[in-house]
C-alpha cells in the first residue's frame, strides 16, 4: 500500500526532520515501498483526503508531530502510523513529565526542579532552584529537541541568561542537576533495546552543532562492556515500558564517573540523519538502515 513519510513541519527541528525524512524515503523506496514525502500535518490532512495512504511513517521531530497531537488525529481517522501513541508521545516530548514517570518507576534520573516558562506565566527563582540542586545545572526548555535552547550553567552569574534563552521556547523550563561524565544513548526497536552509543564530542558538549554539523564527533558503539550493555538495555526497556511507548524510540542517558547511569529522556521520533544515533545503535547489531526503516514501518499500528 501507499505510505506517507511525514516530515518537515514548523518546529525548531524542521531541517533535521527533512533530512531524516529524505533518508527514510530513500530506504523505503529501495525496499519497493510506495513511499511519498509529505511536509507537515496540514498537508498530510489534505493528502489523506484525496490519496488514501494506508499508513504514515512519522518522522516529524518535536511539536505536534511528537506530542500526541498528530497521533490523536491519526487515531481518529483510523490511519496506522509508526511510533508511540497519544499518551507515550505526550509524556515523552515533555522532559519534565517523562522524568516524573521514570522516577516513579524507580529508574535513575538526575534531580530536577520545574520552573514556569515565560509563556506559562511565572517568574520562578532560578537562583533558588540552583542553590537547592547545587551547581552545575543544565537548563532546558521542556518541549524542544536536538539541544535547542539548552545551556549548561557552572556559575550563578550565568543562570539568568540560560533562563532567558530557554524561555524563548514554548512550555516550562527544566532545571536539572548536570551529571558530569559521559553522554550515552540507546535505541529501542519494537520494545527491545539495541546497542548503546558513547558520544564523544570533539568540543566540550554534544550540542546542535556537534549533533548535525561537525564531522569530528566520535561515536563508540557498543559504548559499554557486556555488563554495562545489559544494564543499559534493561533500563531503556523499562523506560520504554513505563512511558507507554510503542514501535521505536531512543533513550538518552548520562553515565557518571562512578559508573552510574542517569536517564534523561526518551525520543519517540528519533533523528534518522546521516549523523543521527538511532541508525548507529541498530548498525552495531547488524541492522542496516534499510532494515531499520522497514522494521519500524512494520510496527505501524
Ligand atoms: N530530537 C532529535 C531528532 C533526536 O532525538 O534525535
Ligand atoms: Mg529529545
Amino acid at each position: 500500500g501507499r505510505v506517507a513519510v511525514l516530515m518537515g513541519g514548523t518546529t525548531s527541528e524542521r531541517e533535521v526532520s527533512l533530512d531524516s525524512g529524505r533518508n527514510v524515503l530513500e530506504a523505503l523506496r529501495a525496499r519497493g515501498v510506495d513511499a511519498n514525502g509529505v511536509d507537515g500535518i496540514p498537508n498530510l490532512v489534505r493528502e489523506l483526503q484525496d490519496r488514501h495512504f494506508d499508513r504514515v511513517f512519522n518522522i516529524l521531530h518535536g511539536g505536534d508531530g511528537e506530542s500526541g497531537v498528530l497521533q490523536g488525529l491519526l487515531e481518529s481517522l483510523r490511519v496506522p502510523y509508526t511510533g508511540s501513541g497519544v499518551l507515550g508521545s505526550a509524556l515523552s516530548l515533555d522532559k519534565i513529565r517523562a522524568k516524573q514517570v521514570l522516577a516513579a518507576e524507580g529508574l535513575p534520573t538526575p534531580r530536577w526542579i520545574r520552573l514556569a516558562g515565560s509563556r506559562t506565566g511565572g517568574s520562578d527563582d532560578v537562583h533558588a532552584a540552583a542553590r537547592e540542586l547545587g551547581l552545575p545545572v543544565i537548563i532546558k526548555p521542556s518541549l524542544e529537541g536536538s539541544s535547542v535552547g539548552v545551556s549548561r550553567v557552572f556559575g550563578e552569574a550565568d543562570l539568568d541568561a540560560a533562563v532567558e534563552l530557554a524561555a524563548r521556547y514554548p512550555g516550562e523550563l527544566l532545571v536539572e542537576q548536570l551529571v558530569e561524565g559521559g553522554e550515552y544513548t540507546i535505541g529501542v526497536l519494537d520494545g527491545r533495546a539495541l546497542a548503546s552509543i558513547h558520544i564523544v564530542p570533539a568540543g566540550e558538549y554534544y550540542d546542535y552543532h556537534a549533533k548535525y554539523v561537525a564531522e569530528d564527533t566520535q561515536y563508540v558503539c557498543p559504548g559499554l562492556d557486556e555488563a554495562g550493555e545489559a544494564e543499559a538495555r534493561d533500563q531503556a526497556e523499562r523506560a520504554f515500558e513505563a512511558l507507554g511507548l510503542r514501535g521505536w524510540a531512543r533513550v538518552d542517558f548520562m553515565r557518571d564517573r562512578d559508573g552510574r547511569n542517569w536517564l534523561l529522556e526518551a525520543n519517540t521520533a528519533p533523528g534518522m540523519t546521516s549523523h543521527s544515533l538511532m541508525p548507529k545503535s541498530a548498525a552495531a547489531l547488524g541492522v542496516s538502515f534499510e532494515d531499520l526503516c522497514w522494521r519500524i514501518l512494520e510496527t505501524a499500528a
